[in-house]
């Protein structure tokens, strides 16, 4: 069976996203059906987002239910929907308050401007933060700048003052850029990279203990973004969590509504009241809606799919390493964020080949396969998944003349 033909895409719509020719109708847990009817095992979760699965029918009734009810009254007003998530988050992540906001990179907006009120009320004017090579943390301007991906910046400048990008993983460089600049107030770092290909630290999750204690040292904020970890994505609610630490600030977003645009940046410590009225805000943050969305979602993951992440995750790479090891595949990752990495310069035609074979994947950073299917996955459907991508590497290999050892 071929992808469907679909009409041409609408110039009405700015060419923002090169986009791939099938859309899609209806979703199922990890299925998701075209317009033709074809099913697809979905790998994406539309970008590690819907971690209960399309269509979860317990977040789709919460979303009916309060839409029928009450969708918004704005931040003038008290929200009981939004404080009983931020209480639930708070308890989740051992972090002390929450802001709300709509996506991933205003999370970050909020957590770049704690930062520079840290960096003001110790008297110091221009507050620098430390970034790494290979992150992603959005699309707005300063998020924008704080991503290490020249592509991404391209066209754009001037950029916003206040960064100092490091090699991720890499404490030498962060050691030997505070010794030179007494501006650096915080740290922003993926706990593992996801745009960039799902990459790990050498040590794990224990590189996040070494930043903090760094942080530590020279009272500087630990910033993690969790926009893509968190949410039980790694087999924790949140990733730091493996590391048994606490960060200043978090920001998350992506799984945190299952679909539903929300975000929210989490503040702790040093953090924890640099925030007061009239420093931020965003009319839809946390309105009785998203608010609803995210409770149930949060109440949901928490009952066993972040267990099941840590299971099927293990699971799930074993499958690789047994089936695709011999041809110098390699496996990297935690829970269900899992980089299949190819011993070939470019891994990008597989996305395609997979969909015509009625699998959705992404390829990110040329060679690395980007697994991030949702946390409700099934020990058959694990099994599926690792057979079905490990049958299309295989022929994409030979194709490209590599053989097994
Ligand atoms: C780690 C990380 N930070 C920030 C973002 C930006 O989130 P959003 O697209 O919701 O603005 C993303 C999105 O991929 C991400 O993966």
């Amino acid at each position: 069976m071929t992808t469907p033909a679909l009409p041409p895409i609408t110039p009405a719509l700015m060419p923002t996203y090169a986009r791939q020719p099938v859309a899609f109708v209806r979703g199922e847990g990890v299925w998701l059906w075209d317009t033709d009817g074809k099913r697809y095992l979905d790998t994406t979760a539309g970008i590690a987002v819907c971690g209960l699965g399309h269509a979860n029918p317990i977040v789709a009734a919460a979303i009916a239910d309060q839409a029928a009810t009450l969708v918004h009254t704005s931040n003038l007003y008290r929200v009981p929907l939004q404080e009983e998530l931020a209480d639930l988050l708070c308890q989740v992540s051992g972090m002390q308050h929450a802001f709300f906001g709509n996506s991933g990179a205003e999370a970050n907006e909020a957590a770049i401007k704690l930062a520079r009120l840290h960096g003001h009320k110790k008297g110091i004017a221009v507050p620098t933060v430390i970034v790494m090579e290979n992150s992603f943390h959005g699309r707005t301007m300063a998020t924008l700048t704080a991503t290490g991906n020249a592509k991404i910046q391209e066209g754009f400048g001037p950029l916003v003052e206040g960064f100092v990008r490091v090699p991720f993983d890499d404490l030498d460089a962060i050691r030997s850029v505070a010794a030179g600049n007494p501006n650096i107030v915080a740290i922003l770092v993926e706990p593992i990279q996801g745009e960039s290909g799902v990459r790990t630290a050498h040590n794990g999750f224990d590189y996040l203990k070494d930043l903090r204690a760094i942080c530590d040292q020279r009272d500087w904020l630990l910033m993690v973004d969790e926009i893509q970890t968190g949410n039980g994505r790694t087999g924790q609610y949140f990733a730091y969590q493996h590391a048994g630490i606490l960060p200043d600030v978090v920001s998350t977003a992506k799984g945190l509504g299952n679909g539903f645009p929300i975000g929210s940046t989490l503040v702790a410590g040093k953090a924890a009241s640099l925030f007061s009225p009239g420093k931020h805000g965003t009319t839809y943050g946390g309105t009785p809606l998203g608010s609803r969305a995210a409770l149930v979602t949060v109440q949901e993951l928490l009952k066993g799919p972040i267990a099941n992440a840590a299971a099927m995750g293990e699971r799930i790479m074993q499958g690789f390493r047994d089936e695709l090891g011999a041809y110098g595949v390699c496996v990297e990752g935690a829970g269900l964020m899992i980089g299949v990495i190819l011993p070939v310069a470019s891994a990008a035609p597989l996305v395609a080949l997979a969909r015509e074979a009625g699998v959705l994947l992404i390829v990110s950073a040329e060679n690395r396969i980007r697994l991030l299917p949702p946390l409700i996955i099934s020990e058959a459907e694990s099994d599926e998944l690792v057979h079905r991508i490990s049958a299309l590497v295989r022929d994409f290999l030979s194709a490209e003349g590599v053989v097994a050892a």
